[in-house]
C-alpha cells in the first residue's frame, strides 16, 4: 500500500506544468483503454492442498457403504434441511422454478428438488472418494466446476456463504455416526474435515471465477455499446477539425 502510493506521488510530481490538456479525441481513446483494462478478469487461487493419507483414504472408502449410508442414507439431505433452518434464505434458491400457476409455493416440488440436490451432492461425493480416488488435483477440478454451476443460482439469492453453514452441518451429522474402533472413527472424521473443507474452498474458487466472468460479460456489452458512442463522436469531432 505504502509503495503503491509513493509511486503515486512520483507520477504526479513528473507531470510538467507546460503540458497541455488532452484533446477531446485523446480523452476518447484514453476512456476506452481505460474500460478495457477493467475486463481484466481477477483469478483466485486455492491457498490448500487435499493430502491425505493411504489409511485416510482407505477408511473413507471403506465406511462410505457400510457406515455412512447404512446409518445415515439421507444425511446429505438432512444437511440441506439443517442448513435451511439455519439460513432460511437458502430456502429461496431452492424454491426457485417451483412456484406453481405463479401462487403458492408447492411444498413438494420443492422437497424433490432438496432431495435432487442431496443426490447430486451424494454422488459428486462418491465420485470423489471412488473414480477420483481423492486425488487433490482431480477433486479441485470437480469442485471448481460445481462451484461455477452454482454460480447460476446467485440470480436467485445463493451466497457463498451458504457453504460455510452447509459445511458445518454436513461434518456434525458425520459425527454422530458409531463406529465399533474409536480409532476408525477419529480418522474417518479428520479426513472428512478435510475433504469437505477443501471442496468448500474450491466450489467459492469456482463460483467465483465464473461471476467474474459473468461480471465482464456484461461489462463487455456495456463497453461495446459506448465504444460504439465514442466512436460515433469521434467521428462527428474529426469532421469538425
Ligand atoms: C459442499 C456443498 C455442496 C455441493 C458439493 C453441491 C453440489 C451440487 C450438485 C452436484 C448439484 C447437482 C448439479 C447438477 O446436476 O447440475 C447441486 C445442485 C444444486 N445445489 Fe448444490 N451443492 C452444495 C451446496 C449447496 C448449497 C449450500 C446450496 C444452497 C441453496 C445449493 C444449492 C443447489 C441448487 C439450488 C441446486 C439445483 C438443484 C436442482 O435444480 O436439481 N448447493 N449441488
Amino acid at each position: 500500500m505504502g509503495s503503491c502510493q509513493s509511486r503515486q506521488r512520483r507520477g504526479r510530481a513528473s507531470i510538467s506544468p507546460a503540458a497541455r490538456e488532452p484533446s477531446t479525441v485523446e480523452k476518447s481513446l484514453r476512456n476506452v483503454f481505460a474500460f478495457s483494462v477493467n475486463m481484466v478478469p481477477f483469478h483466485f487461487e486455492p491457498l490448500c492442498q487435499l493430502d491425505l493419507s493411504e489409511k485416510q483414504k482407505e477408511i473413507v472408502k471403506n465406511h462410505w457403504t457400510t457406515t455412512l449410508l447404512a446409518q445415515k442414507p439421507d444425511l446429505f439431505y438432512t444437511t440441506m434441511v439443517f442448513s435451511v433452518n439455519q439460513s432460511p434464505k437458502m430456502n429461496d434458491v431452492i424454491a426457485a422454478g417451483c412456484q406453481t400457476d405463479g401462487n403458492a409455493t408447492s411444498e413438494f416440488l420443492v422437497s424433490a428438488k432438496m432431495e435432487r440436490m442431496a443426490m447430486g451432492v451424494r454422488d459428486f461425493f462418491a465420485r470423489q472418494i471412488f473414480d477420483n480416488n481423492l486425488d487433490s488435483v482431480l477433486v479441485a477440478n470437480d469442485a471448481r466446476d460445481i462451484g461455477a454451476v452454482h454460480a447460476s443460482y446467485a440470480q436467485y439469492g445463493f451466497k457463498p456463504a451458504f457453504l460455510d453453514i452447509w459445511q458445518s452441518n454436513a461434518i456434525e451429522l458425520l459425527q454422530g455416526l458409531l463406529f465399533e474402533d474409536l480409532d476408525e472413527k477419529v480418522v474417518f472424521l479428520s479426513a472428512w474435515r478435510q475433504i469437505i473443507g477443501y471442496v468448500s474452498e474450491l466450489m467459492m474458487v469456482g463460483y467465483d471465477a465464473k461471476m467474474q466472468s459473468i461480471r465482464a460479460g456484461k461489462r463487455r456489452a456495456t463497453i461495446h455499446e459506448q465504444i460504439e458512442t465514442q466512436n460515433l463522436i469521434t467521428r462527428r469531432i474529426m469532421s469538425l477539425v
